[in-house]
């Protein structure tokens, strides 16, 4: 047996062994395990709105079950294009500029793919969702990773460091991932931080990729501001969407990227043999969200600021120090009041002995210490969920005295 995962390993490539299998999806698995109450992976347990699935149960009636165009439906590139200059005042010719993935996921790695030469060097901000760090491993790149220090009162924004962000950006620097608003950290990226985004990019020939999958998930007032929409952006920007979050559908896998002619037709190449399409149906019902009127996003972000208000209460009781997010679904907490000596064991203890699914911090860091006293929550779950949860978390006491 031995022997055999000695042979096993020789057929591996380098690339796989540099990262591991997704933490938030084994949680998941975890929480099905144990029966516990699944505030890890980021999918809603409420359902999507009924329009958008009747829409998908009409395109399968009506036929539309063989392969979409493969860079994606034009119904839905068109109503891309307007809910872009809608919603960001963006110019998008859909013809040209609109790639159609599956998900945001495949969106990102085939961005990367495209633009990345073996050497080239990607700016992430972390703690930054881990897809990040595997996807630039896979596209041949190095990740650079930028501190995002969290605030010092609960009320606090993250921010980062101009200089240290200034020393990312290097002779090898091919692009910079902006996740706005961010998981898992919550924080909503300001119209200065962005433009000094914007300033380095252009002095150091940079593009950026904008991760904008929770544009409509906002609290307290904050704006979601696309940096394609900054002034000298529009000709280095992907900018990067999907169904998932918006439109409570992260199972339906449709995702897109925006993005100059020429980087449309490279994403186009690797998207078309990485997977030819995304499900054709599912693209039509998606060109009827988008179609969906303003008021379906102001109660979306009402809806989950109601959320994230049963949640942190909670949470606080039992002895977290949350972060409190201003955009996405998830909080992040600090656990040194509970005296485990790492996230992993604290979240085994969680999911095991109190019956609730967590995400550890350590899996949005590069190096797992920087996270060993974080934990993520979602709160994408119904009214019921929570309270679920916050009688679980209830039995959970600080130990540390
Ligand atoms: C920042 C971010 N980007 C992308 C994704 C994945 O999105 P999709 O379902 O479109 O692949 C997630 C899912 O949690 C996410 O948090």
């Amino acid at each position: 047996m031995a022997d055999l995962t000695v042979q096993s390993k020789h057929f591996l490539s380098d690339k796989v062994e540099r990262f591991t299998e997704s933490v938030i999806r084994e949680m998941t698995r975890q929480a099905l395990l144990h029966g516990a109450i699944n505030l890890s992976q980021g999918f809603p347990d409420f359902p999507a709105p009924a329009e958008i699935k009747k829409a998908a149960q009409d395109a399968i009636a009506n036929d539309i079950n063989q392969y979409a165009i493969t860079w994606g439906a034009k119904n839905l590139r068109n109503a891309i294009a307007r809910k872009m200059k809608d919603w960001q005042g963006i110019s998008v010719d859909p013809e040209t500029q609109v790639t159609v993935c599956c998900g945001s996921t495949e969106t990102i790695v085939s961005t990367l793919l495209a633009v990345c030469n073996a050497g080239d060097e990607v700016i992430i901000f972390e703690p930054f969702y881990e897809n990040y760090g595997p996807d630039s491993i896979v596209s041949g790149a190095k990740p650079v990773f930028v501190k995002l220090r969290p605030p010092a009162s609960p009320d606090g924004e993250w921010t980062f460091d101009e200089r240290e962000l200034r020393s990312a950006f290097r002779p090898h620097t091919k692009a910079i991932v902006v996740n706005t608003p961010n998981n898992p950290t919550g924080k909503v990226f300001a119209r200065a931080e962005l433009e000094l985004i914007r300033d380095l990019c252009m002095e150091f020939n940079v593009l950026a990729i904008t991760d904008e999958i929770y544009e409509h998930i906002l609290y307290d007032g904050a704006r979601h501001i696309s940096i394609a929409s900054l002034p000298g952006m529009e000709d280095r920007t992907v900018t990067i969407n999907g169904l998932s979050k918006t439109y409570a559908v992260t199972g339906w896998r449709v995702g897109w990227a925006v993005a100059p002619p020429a980087i449309t037709n490279a994403i186009r190449k690797v998207h078309d043999f990485l997977t030819v399409g995304a499900p054709a149906p599912l693209q039509d019902a998606g060109a009827t969200a988008l179609g969906l009127p303003a008021s379906y996003y102001q109660n979306l972000a009402a809806a989950y600021g109601a959320r994230r208000d049963r949640l942190i209460p909670t949470l606080e009781a039992a002895g977290f120090r949350c972060f409190r997010p201003r955009g996405a679904y998830y909080v992040m907490t600090d656990i040194s009041a509970f005296g485990f000596a790492d996230d992993v064991s604290f979240v085994k203890y969680l999911v095991q002995e109190i019956g609730v699914a967590a995400v550890p911090g350590s899996s949005f860091y590069n190096n797992p210490r920087d996270g060993a006293q974080q934990v993520r929550f979602a709160f994408c779950k119904r009214a019921e969920t929570l309270d679920a949860a916050a009688e679980k978390l209830a039995a959970l006491r600080p130990r540390k005295n």
